[in-house]
């Protein structure tokens, strides 16, 4: 049997959520696609975990950069002939506090990197799904993006701290295009949904504020990478619980 090829974006960085989300998929079986906007980083990568055994593959993909993504979209056409899981994880952390006192050209260049990259990859991508018998889109969202969120979980008017605003509104757009993306893709079984995995130890002040294992962090998106066939589609998870948009 042909195993399940999933496909990972901004998934370089070492201590990050997406290379543990590839690990953990990697030891569930799955052949995991890693990419990065440098080939090398993801190349470093990659080589982590096919020294641990598993099937990984490195590829280059900035997702601000529509050419680019068109382009691997036919490169794991030609070599694999479909995608089962897309996970859209790559994220910029815009250094802006306010919504008058801001430069709206690194507002821009956020939302090219996390908002539009999710949809570029949904829209070129979605063609590889068709071709899978159970295929998923993650969109890895965050609760300072939601309007109520899941219990404790800090919101887009109540955030961690106010520097995480321009962030927190790539991730409210995010949570948008999932309902959409998941009412329009509905009819070809394609289940699309925004798990958050809440605030996980990725950097040292995410650590220094309490924030969980990177392996915990990860869980909560693996759930909704690996849902079955006819699972829920459109919703916001944390920890394989539904909580509110
Ligand atoms: N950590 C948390 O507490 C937390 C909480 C809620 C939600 N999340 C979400 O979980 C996901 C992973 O978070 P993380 O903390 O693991 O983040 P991270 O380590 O910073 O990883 C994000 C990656 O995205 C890459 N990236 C940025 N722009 C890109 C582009 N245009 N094309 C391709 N890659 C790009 C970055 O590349 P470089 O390495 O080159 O910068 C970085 O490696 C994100 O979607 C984040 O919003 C995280």
């Amino acid at each position: 049997m042909t195993k399940q090829l999933a496909l990972i974006t901004g998934a370089a960085r070492k201590t990050g959520i997406g290379l543990e989300v590839a690990r953990q998929l990697g030891s569930m079986g799955y052949q995991v696609i890693v990419t990065a906007r440098e080939l090398d980083r993801a190349e470093q990568a990659a080589q982590l975990l096919i020294d641990e055994g598993l099937d990984i593959i490195p590829l280059a993909l900035d997702v601000a950069k529509e050419d680019t993504v068109k382009a691997v979209a036919e490169t794991v056409d030609r070599r694999f002939g479909k995608l089962d899981v897309l996970i859209n994880n790559a994220t910029e952390f815009p250094d802006q506090y306010h919504t008058v006192d801001v430069d709206m050209a690194a507002v821009i260049r956020a939302f090219e990197s996390n908002f539009f990259g999710a949809w570029r990859m949904i829209k070129y991508f979605t063609p590889l799904l068709k071709k899978s018998d159970n295929p998923r889109v993650v969109n890895c969202s965050s609760g300072s993006g939601s309007l109520q969120g899941g219990e404790g979980e800090y919101t887009l008017v109540n955030p961690w701290r106010d520097f995480i605003s321009v962030y927190s509104l790539t991730k409210l757009a995010m949570n948008g295009l999932t309902m959409k993306a998941a009412h329009d893709l509905e009819k070809d079984g394609i289940l699309v949904n925004a798990p958050i995995p809440g605030m996980t130890a990725t950097y040292d002040i995410l650590a220094d504020h309490g924030g969980r294992p990177v392996s915990e962090g990860a869980k909560s998106i693996v759930f909704a990478a690996t849902l079955p066939k006819g699972g829920p589609t459109g919703k916001h998870f944390k920890d394989g619980k539904i909580i509110s948009w």
